[in-house]
């Protein structure tokens, strides 16, 4: 097997990269944009009040919604989708995090396929095209602004499910990243951001099949400049070289770069464990991810522990396997990030735990992960486990 890299996005990278947005949209065409944004960060910031001064100044009209919460929901995709068409949008500028960037993607998909949007999201469609996306991003994490994923969260079922959709069209046209616009970011999203950029990497580290070693190199270096400088923005929140070199870590973990070579795009288990988490308890998907880590590392372990000792060798200079996904978690909590599913604040017992598991396969519909596959069971064990049971 092989895999392919296709990054069409436009990348401006560094200080005052958000002043390119009008020009940006001249570029792609925008006429009329939506420009799309969370709760009140870019307000606070006043960022969102200079982007609209530039596309106004530049003669680009355009309507706002804002509004979109962490763990994204579709109920207001689907406002948005609306107005795309009573307004006559041509295009849809994202100005926020991971969230933000994929609802946008979501309200793209949705206004060009007509239709239920959430046909996407649960697989009954495929998405055969959008409305153009561009972003203006605020918090460096999940990497939207260059990969191929949105994942929205149905907020009008019960349970609630949280679902990603991987298409070619939700690589957004033009990223603005400015790493100074993430310096208001908090400590605990900060290192939820820096978790999730090193689970991006290692996800794609951990799979069955060749691999290339430059690409284990790469990947090695980017673990390690994650682990070097997140510290160094906690401590020191407006520190430009802590912040420029993780947020470019963030763009270039989720692109498809780190799998380059390999012959599978990785494992992905962790996700997919985590999204269960944070579609029905609603946590930060980064601190989800360091919580479930450790348990599937550990339930995994023997698959191919020399796979472990060369990550541990190339980040921490320590072979040993087991050490080294101690180091991965001493790392995790030095940041404030849980490594447990209690550290999330959340009570799991046997029946949560095999609820959870049952969520993640879909009710025994599907198996996950690469490196390992994981039925139900296997998934229940790494619950359990991450609970402490
Ligand atoms: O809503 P606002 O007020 O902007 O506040 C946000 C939000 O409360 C705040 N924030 C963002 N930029 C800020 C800021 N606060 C101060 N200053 C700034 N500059 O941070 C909070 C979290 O924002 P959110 O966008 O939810 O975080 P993140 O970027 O981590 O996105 C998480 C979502 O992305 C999905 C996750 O599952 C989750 O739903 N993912 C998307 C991926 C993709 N599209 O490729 C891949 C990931 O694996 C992930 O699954
Ligand atoms: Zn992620």
């Amino acid at each position: 097997m092989s895999v392919g890299y296709y990054t069409p996005t436009k990348v401006v990278f560094g200080k005052d990269a958000e002043d390119k947005a009008a020009e940006m949209l001249q570029e792609f065409g925008a006429t009329k944009v939506l420009v799309h944004f969370g709760s009140g960060s870019v307000k606070r910031t006043g960022l969102l009040e200079k982007v609209e001064k530039n596309l106004s100044d530049s003669g680009i009209g355009y309507v706002e919604l804002g509004g979109v919460v962490p763990n994204p929901r579709v109920s207001l995709v689907r406002t948005g989708i609306e107005m795309v068409r009573e307004e006559d949008i041509d295009f849809i500028l994202a100005v926020g995090g991971g969230s933000v960037l994929d609802s946008a993607k979501a309200i793209g998909y949705g206004a060009y396929g007509g239709g239920d949007v959430w046909d996407f999201y649960c697989g009954k469609r495929t998405v055969k095209g959008t409305i153009p996306v561009g972003a203006i991003l605020t918090l460096a994490a999940t990497g939207s602004e260059m990969s191929d994923s949105s994942v929205i969260t149905n907020d009008e079922t019960d349970p609630v499910y949280k679902r990603g959709v991987n298409s070619d069209f939700g690589r957004v046209k033009f990223a603005l990243l400015d790493p100074e616009l993430t310096y208001t970011v908090s400590a605990y999203q900060t290192a939820c951001g820096a978790t999730d950029i090193m689970m991006h990497t290692l996800e794609r580290y951990f799979h069955q099949g060749d691999s290339l070693d430059f690409t284990d190199e790469l990947s090695f270096t980017l673990l390690r400049e994650v682990i070097k400088w997140a510290p160094v923005a906690l401590e020191k929140p407006d520190s430009y070289e802590a912040r420029a070199n993780i947020m470019w870590c963030g763009t270039l973990s989720h692109n498809g770069l780190m799998a380059v070579g390999n012959s599978t795009k990785g494992d992905w288990a962790c996700h997919q464990i985590e999204h269960e988490l944070s579609a029905e308890h609603d946590v930060a998907h980064g601190a989800g991810l360091a919580a479930v880590w450790g348990s599937w590392a550990r339930y995994v372990l023997e698959t191919d522990p020399q796979r472990f000792a060369k990550l541990g060798q190339g980040v921490f200079g320590e072979s040993d396997p087991e050490k080294t996904i101690e180091k991965f978690e001493e790392f995790f909590r030095s940041i404030g990030m849980p490594t447990d599913i209690k550290g999330l604040g959340l009570e799991f017992g046997e029946e949560e735990c095999r609820t959870a598991a049952l969520g993640v396969t879909f009710g025994n519909a599907r198996t996950i992960g690469n490196f390992k596959v994981l039925e139900t069971e296997d998934i229940y064990h790494i619950y359990m486990m991450a609970s402490g049971l």
